[in-house]
């Protein structure tokens, strides 16, 4: 199934993205041996640069981004040695000719990945096709944002597609690239005790919190355009729903997989704008302390009034067979108490509490998937506490723990683009978003945006270094759920 290309194309080559997660990355790979002795990199950017003032840039990266224990001397020379440049307008037809000569033959396969303003999608597309860089052999990976609504994603979707069918289109959401969230597979379908109480009848409710406590950071343009909605719930946050809320895929293979995460998609209810405000908070962060330091609100660090979302709370359904009833509740915002993603499911209580009157009292269980910055799965059980009560036997809930960082230690964590560009250059679409994925996320998201049109909401502001507004703390307590905040 695996295909490697000889050369690989980088747009946005000197981008942010580029500095610290992609060269990066590629570094790792060629380090570890898993890049073919052959393959080459050709970085393309506007910055006028030669081959060896793109090697002095790329080592500069490297030397800021990695740490130091990845550090070699000789490896990041030959490292360097993969590297070449062409600057490009990716604007300016004139562009695309000098970039295929530098490229070359590629014959032996050629993927590109367009790290850049989706604007640019369509010249460049255009522009690769016109000299070639668009045949049978090419691959090409796109990096978020795809559009900012189904419109706009449409529209991209059909300009890539009039160039490079599906199966050679790679589209990113780093998520699936993160070793915790493929975990998720193997903890359902590698295990058999799960899946009997993986439905409506086992499972009280989901809650999922991608917390960050970084803000705009010098990301106005996009970030205050987009919000937390689109930034992080329409992909990330909605993949991991797919990857909790799936069917049992019957292989490990890319339709297999990308099909039954297509279905949770499509099977997400669709909110009408009065049922926006129960169902979804938004708010914006104000000035405050975040680890100690303090940080300046959301209007201030970008310099005007917005009404842009950086926390956002939805209580969203999967309406199937399996989910009938049980709420996924959604959380993720910027400025927030503490860096943490995680995934908390609660179990239904037991039917009838023998120890009701004589003892504590009886927590429903729930397994806590955190996917960073730890890497660990925590079962919340109920145990014994050891003593001689007269009045019965006293309870407390206690966590079976697997840490996956101790049982793993000794194994670098991955950046989650190491995966993805290798899976690019190689060829396994599973682990990127398929169109029919985007486009029923965005369907769902427009409709949530739609409410918040319809009913004039507003983002409640919400102290720097807090878990949001308290809104959102309602949104679970009228249904009788607490987040799960440690
Ligand atoms: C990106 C968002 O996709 O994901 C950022 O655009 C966000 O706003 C980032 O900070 C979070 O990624 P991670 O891997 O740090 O959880």
């Amino acid at each position: 199934q695996r295909n490697p290309v000889a050369k690989l194309l980088l747009f946005g080559a000197t981008g942010d993205l580029a500095q610290r997660m992609l060269l990066p990355s590629l570094y790792n790979l060629h380090a570890d041996g898993l890049l073919a002795p052959g393959l080459t990199i050709t970085g393309s950017a506007r910055s006028d640069l030669d081959d060896a003032g793109y090697r002095k840039f790329a080592r500069e990266a490297l030397d800021h981004y990695l740490p130091d224990d990845r550090k070699q001397a000789k490896t990041i020379a030959s490292f360097l040695d993969r590297l070449s440049y062409q600057p490009a307008d990716l604007s300016d037809e004139k562009t695309y000719q000098p970039l295929a000569d530098k490229v070359g033959d590629v014959s032996g396969g050629l993927a590109i990945f367009l790290s850049t303003a989706p604007s640019l999608f369509e010249p460049a597309v255009k522009g690769l096709a016109a000299v070639g860089l668009a045949g049978d052999t090419v691959r090409i990976g796109l990096e978020k944002p795809l559009g900012y609504d189904l419109a706009s994603s449409r529209e991209i979707n059909d300009t890539v597609a009039r160039v490079f069918p599906e199966d050679r289109i790679f589209r990113i959401d780093h998520y699936l690239g993160k070793e915790t969230v493929q975990n998720i597979l193997a903890l359902r379908f590698g295990n058999s005790f799960f899946e009997p109480v993986w439905n409506a009848r086992g499972i009280d409710n989901v809650q999922i919190t991608v917390a960050e406590t970084v803000g705009l950071e010098d990301r106005a343009s996009y970030y205050d355009g987009a919000g937390a909605l689109r930034d992080m719930v329409a992909n990330h946050m909605l993949q991991l729903v797919a990857l909790i809320a799936m069917e049992p895929p019957a292989r490990f293979d890319t339709s297999a997989i990308r099909d039954e995460k297509a279905k949770v998609f499509r099977s997400l209810r669709q909110m009408k704008p009065e049922e926006v405000p129960h169902n979804t908070v938004i708010g914006q962060y104000l000035g405050g302390a975040v680890n100690g330091a303090i940080v300046k609100g959301y209007d201030e660090e970008l310099g005007r009034d917005s009404n842009t979302e950086t926390f956002v709370a939805v209580k969203a359904h999967v309406d199937n067979w399996r989910w009938q009833g049980v709420p996924f509740y959604l959380r993720t915002g910027k400025r927030m108490t503490a860096r943490r993603s995680e995934i908390a499911i609660q179990f239904k209580p037991v039917p009838h509490s023998m120890f009701a009157g004589r003892g504590g009292l009886l927590q429903p269980n729930m397994l806590i998937i955190r996917l960073q910055p730890e890497e660990y799965i925590q079962l919340l059980v109920m145990a014994k506490e050891p003593g001689l009560d007269r009045d019965g036997i006293r309870l407390r809930e206690v966590p079976l723990n697997l840490s996956l960082d101790a049982e793993f230690a000794g194994t670098r964590r991955r950046i989650a683009y190491e995966r993805l560009l290798l899976d690019l250059i190689e060829g396994d679409q599973t682990l990127f978003v398929r169109r029919d994925e985007v486009e029923a996320q965005w369907t769902w998201i427009d409709a949530i945006r739609a409410g918040w049109t319809a009913n004039d909401m507003k983002p409640k502001h919400y102290p720097a270094g807090t878990w949001g507004p308290s809104a959102a703390i309602a949104l679970t307590e009228r249904d009788g759920v607490t987040w799960q905040d440690d």
